[in-house]
């Protein structure tokens, strides 16, 4: 199962969604890949590897292999097995910022990840994508390469701000390429329980982007521990379990492994 977590607007708690989401999967013994697809590598460093601009091998080289259609490295040399965290992970570094041209003239060129993820997926029951905050061919990469869509919207009045945009992206990636493609859900994050506010958000969400996507009923607050978890290279449930922000992102969690199926317990 191929989840990405998206949304063009930067700064919303995407990569915080998907690397915790990691996280807590791996904690439930699922087999996680986390895939950082973003040039900032903020997901490379909030798991805590380092030094990652002088990584040997980062996403940016093997797709490039893929475009050049050259072969591949072994897994082993590309993918980065967290031991604390449980999980696998392909990290990212500034060099990811060169696939967008790299892409210009490549054969399939929204296929791309897609190929590489065919590659190793297998070997996992959730890969999960930390997606770059550029609409682009680099983030219909994603698009066609994802069963399911979280979007992560923060707790504020501009909240659905170039979300109809996305959501029209991801319809037409659907039908050209991706029929299965799911999104799972709005992920209301920052949440600072002003109940006024997050109700007029999700009120904006209905009216916006329609009643048709679901909007997952756990909301995740905001606190500075969050913050605190990252700079040490931590998730938050693993810096902190009890905190409100790690007991909210497990139960976003079980939402979204019971709306993709997955039973397991
Ligand atoms: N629940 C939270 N409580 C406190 N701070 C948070 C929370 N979620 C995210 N943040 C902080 O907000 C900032 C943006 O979050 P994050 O990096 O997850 O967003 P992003 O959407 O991935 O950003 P970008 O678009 O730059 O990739 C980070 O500094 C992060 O620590
Ligand atoms: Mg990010």
């Amino acid at each position: 199962m191929v989840i990405s977590v998206m949304n063009k607007k930067g700064g919303v708690g995407k990569t915080t969604t998907s690397t915790t989401l990691a996280s807590i999967l791996a904690g439930k013994g699922r087999k996680v890949l986390l895939i950082d697809y973003d040039g900032q590598g903020n997901a490379t460093d909030i798991m805590g590897v380092e030094d990652k601009e002088h990584l040997s091998l980062t996403i940016n080289d093997v797709l490039n292999k893929i475009i050049l259609e050259e072969e591949l490295p072994k897994k082993e040399e590309y993918i980065i097995h967290l031991e604390k965290q449980g999980l696998d992970i392909i990290p990212a570094n500034n060099e990811l910022y060169a696939l967008q041209n790299n892409l210009v003239n490549a054969d399939y060129r929204e296929m791309i990840l897609k190929q590489l993820i065919e590659e190793i997926k297998e070997e996992y029951e959730y890969v999960i994508i930390d997606c770059l905050p550029t609409l682009g061919t680099v983030l219909k990469n994603a698009m066609v390469a994802s069963d399911y869509i979280v979007l992560p919207v923060e707790a504020e009045v501009m909240a659905v701000d170039g979300l109809t945009e996305m959501i029209k992206h991801i319809n037409s990636i659907k039908k050209k390429g991706n029929p299965a493609l799911t999104i799972a859900g709005i992920l209301i994050t920052k949440a600072n329980g002003r109940t006024n506010l997050e109700k007029a958000v999700i009120e904006e969400l209905k009216e916006n982007v329609g009643m048709e996507i679901n909007i997952f009923n756990t909301q995740i607050p905001i606190t500075v521990k969050v913050k605190e978890a990252q700079s040490m290279g931590e998730t938050i449930n693993v810096y902190d379990k009890f905190s409100p922000a790690s007991v909210a992102y497990t139960k976003f969690t079980e939402e979204l492994m019971k709306y993709v199926g997955d039973v397991r317990g």
